[in-house]
């Protein structure tokens, strides 16, 4: 049996936290959130939706980003850039949004692509982020809920491109693992 972790209403609460910190923070300030596909796509609709109600307006743009295959990090992290505009950070003041801050890998090399890209200022928001994994000095600026180091899915995490459209995130089952 797979361990519901955070239901839908917990992910609403904990997504409407994170939007009135941001928007405290921002307000009166133009905002460039930069998605990492997959995982980041419900939490990132659903935190521009809080954000409109603050009266936040922001930009949405995506960068297309890998490292885990199957319930493992390989390390290596790889960065496609979606937008046709080479310049589309310049000068922005740049939210990374990610599902899940694990071993920090992912976070350290996308900052550092967009610092090159002459970003002016770089942030993140993660909704979730594993205790006792990272593997780096970063650290999310803001952090919706701290996980036990255990395999999650669900709300936009996948295992194998699967369990991303549960409206809930779940510890993935023994049973569950490449089934
Ligand atoms: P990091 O680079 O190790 O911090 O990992 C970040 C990325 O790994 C996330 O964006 C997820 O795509 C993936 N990831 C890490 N932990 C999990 C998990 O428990 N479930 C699903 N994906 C995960
Ligand atoms: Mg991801």
């Amino acid at each position: 049996m797979s361990e519901v972790l955070y239901s839908e209403g917990d992910l609403k609460k904990v997504v409407a936290e994170l939007a009135a910190a941001i928007a405290a923070d921002f307000m009166g300030h133009s905002v460039l959130l930069l998605g990492l596909l997959k995982g980041c796509q419900p939490f990132l609709a659903d935190l521009c939706r809080q954000l409109s109600y603050h009266q936040l307006n922001v930009a949405v743009d995506y960068l297309l980003v890998s490292s885990y295959v199957g319930s493992s990090s390989s390390g290596k992290v790889v960065i496609k850039q979606l937008s046709v505009d080479e310049s589309f950070c310049r000068q922005r003041n740049v939210i990374v949004i990610d599902d899940i801050f694990d071993t920090g890998l992912t976070l350290q090399k996308v900052t550092a692509w967009l610092q090159a890209k002459g970003a002016a200022q770089v942030k993140s928001c993660v909704l979730l982020s594993k205790s006792g994994c990272n593997q780096t000095e970063m650290v999310p600026d803001y952090c919706g809920v701290e996980i036990p180091a255990v395999f999650v899915v669900g709300y936009g995490l996948d295992y194998n491109e699967k369990y991303r459209e549960l409206p809930y995130i779940k510890v993935l089952a023994e049973n569950e693992i490449s089934a």
